[in-house]
């Protein structure tokens, strides 16, 4: 019998407990192997922190958002976090520590569902020998080799109905509502979001905007009588020539830069340049939060059993990927050689803007 161990690292997203859910059940009633569950993602193998996932364990967890293992993006255990006796922060590398948890555990494979930072740590690991198989998490959808990931379509969901809200009171003051969203360097959230929320104006990472051609779209809107707009721009927008908003530096993270506070500066000068009024609404970590779509559902369950399979027939260095319509293996080498971003030539942005959208370039 099989010993695995699951644990989700990086950020959370709806959705997670969905793979724990199929992972466990995939594993005990296909393969007779027993799970174990990583607490507070690699903090977990370093800090041994674990418990042990039956069937009864994931029963009714599919609808939660969250996960009920914990996740933590501070722990890279090739930069772990410790202090100094004099407590200031300093790194160590404490992955030999992975290794022999891992041993301790007497597990057979570690199925690590994470995002970027944490298929970094896992490729890693899985050069030194951990028999390890990844599950593409982020809301961010910025991970190469899938074409999408879970919780993406949720965080899509919460944006589309906080742009929905915001029109009618946008409507009803005759205001620019400015929406920013999350995504870190890629457009994906705002595009979807934007669309599908009917935003006028969506701002992303890869186009970056003139605000004076921004003013100057909404100011015609106003004059053909459209007496409100809706900005959606993604946390990691900014203007030609000028730096991406930084909200603040996480020195334990994989990816340092916490982006955050653009909205406020399209939205200043929105109101400097037209004289509209303007408001900012930051929509933050909502959009990871409550319960996975049942898009999500569905993905995150293919994920997790797939990755069951694949530990079953021995594929370790790779996670299952969504391609088309198909759940395929891709080594997570491929996933992170560069981030996805919104190509160029995407058709979104083509029939967005045959939709009257202004990507501000
Ligand atoms: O990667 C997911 C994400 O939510 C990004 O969209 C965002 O930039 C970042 O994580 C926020 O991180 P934290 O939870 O550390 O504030």
């Amino acid at each position: 019998m099989k010993r695995i161990g699951v644990l989700s690292g990086g950020g959370d997203c709806p959705g997670i407990n969905a793979v724990i859910h199929a992972v466990v059940k995939r594993a005990i009633l296909n393969h007779g192997f027993e799970v174990v569950g990583i607490l507070d993602g690699f903090e977990g193998m370093v800090e041994e922190k674990w418990r042990s996932l039956n069937y009864n364990d994931v029963s009714g967890i599919m609808p939660l958002g969250g996960t009920i293992l914990g996740a933590s993006n501070r722990a890279n255990p090739f930069h772990y976090p410790v202090c100094d006796e004099k407590g200031k922060l300093c790194f160590e590398d404490r992955s030999a520590k992975v290794i022999e948890t891992y041993e301790k555990l007497k597990l057979d494979a570690l199925i690590a569902i994470g995002g970027d930072g944490t298929f970094h740590v896992a490729e890693k690991l899985s050069t030194m020998g951990l028999q390890i198989v990844g599950v593409p998490k982020t809301i961010d959808n910025d991970l190469n080799g899938t074409d999408l990931t879970f919780g993406f379509d949720s965080a899509v969901k919460i944006v589309t109905e906080a742009i929905d809200a915001l029109h009618t009171t946008a409507q009803s003051h005759h205001r620019v509502m400015v929406v920013e969203v999350m995504g870190r360097y890629a457009g994906w959230i705002a595009l979807y979001g934007g669309i599908a929320g009917g935003g006028d104006v969506i701002l992303i990472p890869e186009i970056p905007f003139d605000l004076a051609k921004v003013g100057e779209f909404i100011r015609k809107r106003q004059q053909a009588g459209k007496r409100f707009s809706i900005v959606v721009v993604a946390e990691g927008a900014r203007p030609q020539g000028g730096d991406m908003v930084v909200q603040k530096i996480v020195k334990e993270s994989h990816d340092q830069i916490r982006l955050g506070g653009i909205g406020h500066v399209v939205a200043q000068s929105i109101e400097e340049k037209t004289g509209l009024e303007a408001r900012t609404v930051i929509l933050g970590h909502l959009q990871r939060g409550g319960s996975p779509t049942a898009f999500d559902r569905i993905l995150a369950t293919r994920f997790g059993a797939k990755a069951v399979d694949l530990v079953a027939e021995g594929m370790f260095g790779y996670f299952p990927a969504l391609r088309g319509k198909d759940i395929v293996p891709v080594t997570l080498k491929e996933a992170i050689v560069s981030l996805k971003v919104v190509p160029l030539d995407s058709p979104l942005l083509d029939v967005a803007r045959s939709m009257g959208t202004y990507f501000g370039d």
